[in-house]
């Protein structure tokens, strides 16, 4: 009986020993990659656009990748700025197989890669500090859009050939489908009128107000979602 809770107490202890070392740095991957990269600082210095749009529900990571993994190698986590504040953050474990450095939006839990902001690629080995030139990011463009949300529809809306209400969200087709387009469920709105969240259907629908039963089983949705396509046709829709 003691044995347990003695057990239990260790137990306890022990994980909250990883949950606080875990919090405390902002690396997402494991220490060993340190001695294993070159032994150099990259600095990357940017400001954000439509601040709004940074994620809760989502991450955004400054970090070294490789395509042929779906995770940043090492990366250190970005916080919400105060508005208009510069952003200075280093990275100093740069593991051999990294072919590029990127500002990226990544999944919550899994870390995996959802969409790069800034990318720098590294040509030949590093061997000196390296300071990024100063970027302007915005968080509100449609590629984070398209990568974020509408991979989430295309079940129905494109991805296998069918297209639920002829609404393809794919890649290739969502930009001109939607943008200034009637809906077919609405002939006062357009799926997206820029800088016009009242009259633009495809917020309606997101938000649950209309075509709920045909959207119940998007569960996956989250609310940095919608705040995200709020923000992109606030900031004039652009196909950016
Ligand atoms: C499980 C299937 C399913 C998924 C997943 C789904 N939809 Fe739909 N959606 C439908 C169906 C069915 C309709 C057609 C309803 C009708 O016209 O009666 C529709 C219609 C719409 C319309 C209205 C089009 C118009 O012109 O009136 C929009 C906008 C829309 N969906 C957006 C989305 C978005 C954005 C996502 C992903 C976040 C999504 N849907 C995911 C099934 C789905």
């Amino acid at each position: 009986m003691k044995n347990s809770i003695i057990h239990k107490i260790s137990f306890f202890l022990v994980a909250m020993a990883i949950t606080i070392t875990g919090c405390d740095s902002g690396d997402v991957y494991p220490e060993d990659n340190k001695d294993e990269g070159a032994d150099i600082d990259v600095t990357l210095r940017f400001k954000l656009t439509n601040v709004e749009a940074f994620p809760t529900n989502y991450k955004i990571v400054f970090g070294s990748f490789n395509d042929d993994i779906s995770y940043p190698i090492s990366s250190k986590m970005i916080s919400a700025p105060a508005d208009d504040e510069e952003i200075s953050v280093s990275l100093n474990n740069i593991p051999d197989n990294a072919t590029y450095l990127a500002l990226y939006l990544v999944q919550e839990h899994s870390n995996s890669k959802l969409y790069p902001f800034y990318t720098y690629p590294i040509v030949g080995e590093l061997t000196e500090d390296i300071e990024l030139p100063l970027q302007t990011i915005d968080l509100a463009v449609f590629g984070r859009v398209q990568k974020q949300v509408f991979s989430q529809c295309l079940q129905c809306h494109g991805g296998s050939g069918f297209a639920a209400a002829g609404l393809y969200l794919t890649d290739d087709k969502s930009y001109s489908a939607l943008v200034n387009v009637t809906a077919k469920n609405n002939a006062e709105k357009k799926l997206v009128a820029p800088s016009n969240i009242l009259n633009s259907y495809l917020l309606d629908v997101l938000e649950g107000h209309v075509l709920q039963n045909q959207h119940s089983s998007l569960s996956s949705l989250k609310d940095d979602d919608i705040v995200l396509i709020e923000q992109w046709i606030k900031s004039g829709a652009k196909d950016e």
